[in-house]
């Protein structure tokens, strides 16, 4: 099979040329003005941003978590990236405490393979690791599992003591991986939690009240002095304020190899947001909570100038009807996480280009480039050139839509709202291309199924 995409504007994180994109089988073959070749299939993109498809590193599909499971899985939240653009994740798969991390990365295998639409790589969520265990941490880089995550928040489900993270850093720099950090001061939060329990002080707000700033800002501090001390790349999660931003940014100049993530909700939503009627502030209860509204501008700036790297969405939905009320009445039982693999393309651009904070290039470096290079996936995926996947997001610049769960052009998502809801944004992914097969046309699933897993390359190393 071979497509030719005619007369579209080619935008990686470094380029920005018209040409035409000549792909045969999976990859791309020749790129060049007026190619004169053959094709099963011809896209004419006049007018379109030709995008290398988006990447979103953080999901977390199938998931059990606060005594309910996220409410996409592999079909559903593969199905919904592929219409928002986005033609890989990269999820996290869980060990069971006590349990081998391998056994927990044949569970994610057994999840995704024959359902996901899209490529999808792992990241592995380590719950302990005594020093009897570490090899397997080496076993799981060479099934292309070359990233961690810890935890310093959720004391008594996924939280480990630092002893625990100094080994399992340790290990990650020796066998050339890289640590994913969740941090926030899970021990202190779950006291100032109890305080305010105690004081009843149940309703959703009492999220964001019970987890200061400071209490991430300590977390990404400790994080980075002990990946200084164990010499490992660090890589902080989620990162949703300016107390944790500093901190990544005082780390980075002495020279730290320490990169930040932030998502689309802390640049779009804040705290004032858990005040909503009827119980609705719970749809945006997530970790770490959403933050007062002049933290938004920080972070853009954070993109802007590079001290924040990626965008990924934490995708971790759970429906309003039966899994978000686990928790009226106390804030405590709400599942964290909301839904917005689908949303992230169409929102970072408008946020990021319509609205002029970034550029195209970096508006591309932070949805797609930074994350295959970071997670070992570049140059395979995260760019358009030859030799490289298909992936491919021809772009509509002009095309508004308004984001609801009515709308069947923005919500895909297997749960019951949508974050945006009401949202108006202006770019569209209009037909999304993974490894040469047309996946979605102008809304409609044309390829179901079909995702592969990506067994991602260590630091330093090429894919290809
Ligand atoms: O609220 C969130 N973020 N849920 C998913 C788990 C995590 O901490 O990433
Ligand atoms: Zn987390
Ligand atoms: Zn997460």
């Amino acid at each position: 099979m071979s497509v030719l995409i005619k007369n579209g504007r080619v935008i990686t994180a470094t380029d920005d040329y018209f040409a035409d994109v000549y792909i045969e089988g999976e990859s791309v073959a020749q790129i060049g003005k007026n190619l004169a070749v053959d094709a099963d299939e011809v896209i004419d993109a006049t007018g379109r941003y030709l995008f290398p498809g988006g990447i979103d590193s953080h999901t977390h599909l199938d998931m059990p978590f606060g005594g309910t499971t996220s409410a996409d899985d592999f079909e559903s939240g593969t199905i919904a990236a592929a219409h928002g653009g986005t033609t890989t994740i990269v999820d996290f798969a869980i060990q069971t405490k006590g349990e081998s991390t391998l056994k927990g990365l044949d569970t994610w295998h057994e999840k995704a393979a024959g359902k996901s639409t899209i490529d999808y790589g792992f990241h592995m969520i380590v719950t302990d690791m005594p020093v009897e265990r570490l090899d397997e941490m080496n076993r799981l880089a060479d099934e292309g599992v070359t990233s961690y995550k810890l935890f310093m928040a959720y004391p008594g489900v996924l939280y480990v003591d630092d002893g625990t993270l100094y080994r399992a850093f340790r290990r990650a720099g020796d066998n050339g991986t890289r640590i994913c950090m969740h941090a926030e001061n899970g021990i202190v939060i779950d006291e100032i939690i109890r305080e305010a329990v105690e004081d009843g002080k149940v309703d959703p707000k009492y999220h964001a009240l019970t987890r200061p700033t400071r209490m991430e800002a300590e977390g990404v501090y400790r994080a980075i002095a002990i990946a200084e001390v164990a010499n490992v790349p660090l890589y902080i999660v989620h990162l949703s304020c300016s107390d944790a931003l500093e901190e990544v940014k005082r780390a980075r100049m002495r020279g730290v190899d320490v990169m930040a993530e932030t998502c689309p909700q802390y640049l779009f939503f804040d705290q004032s947001i858990y005040e909503k009627e009827n119980f609705e502030g719970a749809k945006y209860v997530m970790t770490p909570a959403l933050r007062e509204k002049w933290n938004q501008d920080v972070l853009w700036d954070g993109l802007k100038f590079g001290h924040i790297g990626n965008i990924a969405t934490d995708h971790c939905p759970f429906c309003f009807k039966d899994q978000k009320q686990l928790g009226r009445g106390d804030f405590r039982k709400i599942p964290n996480g909301a839904p917005g693999v689908e949303n992230r393309m169409s929102v970072m651009y408008h946020g990021a280009v319509v609205q002029k904070r970034l550029s195209l290039n970096r508006f591309v470096e932070i949805t797609s480039t930074a994350a295959a290079k970071t997670f070992g996936m570049f140059p395979k995926k995260g760019t358009i050139a030859v030799g490289s996947d298909a992936d491919i997001v021809v772009f509509n610049p002009d095309r508004r839509e308004v984001i609801s769960t009515k709308n069947e052009f923005t919500h895909h998502m297997r749960v019951d709202y949508s974050a945006y809801e009401g949202y108006e944004i202006q770019g569209w992914s209009e037909i999304v291309l993974s490894r040469g097969r047309v996946m979605v046309r102008d809304g409609s699933l044309e390829t179901r199924g079909g995702g592969q897993f990506i067994k991602r390359a260590r630091e330093g190393e090429l894919l290809r």
